[in-house]
């Protein structure tokens, strides 16, 4: 009946609790407003842990980073699965992939960590840089003619060569069995079928908080239409006609197609959940990255040095003649200037979140104190406080290129608060068990990305006062924010 919707009462050893002022969304209008200053709010007024009613689920809420070891330690009384699979479930329509409800045994974590790192990385790396190259010249050969300047939408251009490349990496190319048709229009046909699936998957993405928050996709009819069709294009007898399927796509065809009783259309869906894991925060990082490059001329040539040193003592030299770089794991991985200035970009716009669900009442033990927290209670991170607290990062939403860098050049480690040295201080790409499978090959195709445009291309902001777009709120929690507008630029290849 109607009360059960209401509202719950504090009990004595549970943090302090934020009603919120409606009945069922509770604090979800303002937390979906501006989450972070609604969580700094709170922290002020309630201190380290405080829970909120948001949409119906009660969130403890942990801001002290020194806690956040605390709650990794006390892994067993909480499950940070049930949560990812009924997330994905919900929003890409797969039936459950919870092992415990019977529809498949893969363990989708280990299929990740066994094809996206270890040995399988290089393959990714070294097929990354080749797509990466063939999408900046080949497919775009028509705009960059005789070296003229091209403008366009900084955002659009990045969404436009990392989806592309990435999709190129991970699902392979259409199958060349045609003899007759010419090489070029089956590359232009190739290319407008990824355009087409890079729409769909922008209309799909549009709406994903709003499915993650729980609303039912058939409200949303286009966006309905646009997730069925990339499915359509990832059916498995699609699939079978590409050339250079990933490792990690062809093990989930095997595992979907030997250990699931999912329908293809649902194999279909496990596809595009991981299409859209590898494109929905890459896109943006690689944006913001560019973009503070852009406008930070001191960043930019420090970055092109690196790149510049790093292809000659590779002996790679930079041609327009078909002939195309190549930089492997290890050559990308001794770039520490370009990974601070990766790290920086994600500090300043990641929103991820950190979830776990309480499998029992239990007592949550932090440093001083403890907490009891009831079964199916939330327990959250929100490391933009982390990423944007002035003790650990001073002057927090400047962009400063050697933030990560220490005396040496080298990669820094050593942050601080209140003179303790932080454990936790990156995190957006999680931590703990749940942390993101992807992030190495997300940091090396960012990379690549960079070298590539400095070794191939003058580029500038058409305006170079221009601001900096504000983060878009509507994401927040999900990962890399997307730019509330974008920003032109333009680019011409360099007469090499
Ligand atoms: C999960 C961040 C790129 C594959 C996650 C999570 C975060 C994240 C925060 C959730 C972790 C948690 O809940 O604690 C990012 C960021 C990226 C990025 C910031 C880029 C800048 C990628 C790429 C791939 C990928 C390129 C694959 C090619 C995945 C997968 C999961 C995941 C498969 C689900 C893991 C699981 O549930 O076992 N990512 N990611 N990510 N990411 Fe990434």
């Amino acid at each position: 009946s109607w009360f059960l919707l209401g509202r719950r009462r504090r009990r004595q050893g549970e943090p302090p609790l934020e009603n919120g002022f409606l009945p069922y969304l509770g604090c979800a209008l303002k937390f979906g407003a501006n989450p972070l200053e609604f969580l700094k709010e709170k922290q002020k007024k309630h201190g380290h842990i405080f829970t909120c009613h948001v949409a119906g689920k009660y969130i403890h809420f942990l801001t002290d980073p020194f806690s956040y070891h605390a709650l990794m330690r006390q892994g067993k009384h909480l499950d940070w699965k049930k949560f990812h699979f009924a997330t994905s479930a919900k929003a890409f329509g797969h039936g459950s992939i919870d092992p415990a409800e019977g529809n498949t045994t893969e363990n989708f974590h280990q299929t990740f960590i066994r094809t996206l790192q270890g040995n399988a990385l290089d393959a990714l790396i070294e097929a990354m840089m080749e797509n990466l190259q063939y999408v900046m010249l080949q497919s775009r050969a028509p705009k960059l003619q005789s070296h003229t300047w091209v403008t366009e939408g900084l955002y659009t251009f990045c969404c436009q060569v990392m989806f592309e490349s990435g999709f190129l990496t991970l699902f392979g190319k259409e199958f060349n069995s045609n003899n007759d048709k010419n090489l070029s229009s089956k590359q232009e046909t190739e290319r407008a079928h990824i355009l087409n699936a890079l729409e769909n998957f922008k209309e799909f993405d549009k709406i994903f908080p709003a499915l993650v928050a729980g609303l039912p996709i058939h409200l949303f009819k286009s966006a309905h239409s646009a997730r069925e069709k990339l499915g359509e294009a990832l059916l498995h007898k699609n699939l079978v006609k590409r050339d250079n399927l990933s490792e990690l796509v062809t093990l989930r065809m095997f595992l979907n197609d030997t250990l699931s009783t999912f329908d293809d259309m649902e194999k279909a869906k496990t596809h595009v959940a991981v299409l859209w894991a590898s494109q929905a925060n890459t896109i943006p990082a690689t944006f913001w990255t560019l973009f503070y490059l852009l406008k930070n001329p001191e960043a930019m040539r420090a970055a092109t040095k690196e790149v510049r040193s790093v292809l000659e003592s590779a002996e790679e030299s930079v041609s327009l003649d078909g002939k195309h770089i190549s930089l492997n794991r290890k050559q990308l991985d001794n770039m520490p200037i370009l990974d601070s200035i990766i790290k920086e970009a994600m500090r300043l716009s990641s929103a991820s979140m950190t979830f776990r669900v309480a499998k029992e009442d239990f007592t949550l033990h932090l440093e001083n104190d403890f907490y009891n927290i009831r079964k199916d209670d939330i327990v959250a991170l929100y490391p933009q406080l982390l990423h944007f607290d002035p003790e650990i990062y001073a002057d927090p939403l400047t962009f400063k290129y050697d933030r990560f860098l220490n005396e040496k050049g080298e990669e820094k480690t050593d942050f601080y608060r209140h003179g303790r040295r932080l454990k936790h201080y990156y995190m957006p790409f999680g931590t703990g068990i749940a942390k993101c499978p992807g992030r190495l090959f997300a940091v090396h195709e960012i990379k690549q990305f960079l070298a590539l445009i400095f070794s191939y291309f003058e580029i500038e902001l058409v305006d170079s006062n221009v601001k900096c777009p504000s983060l878009d709120q509507s994401r927040a929690g999900l990962g890399i924010l997307q730019p509330s507008n974008d920003v032109d630029f333009r680019y011409r290849l360099k007469c090499l």
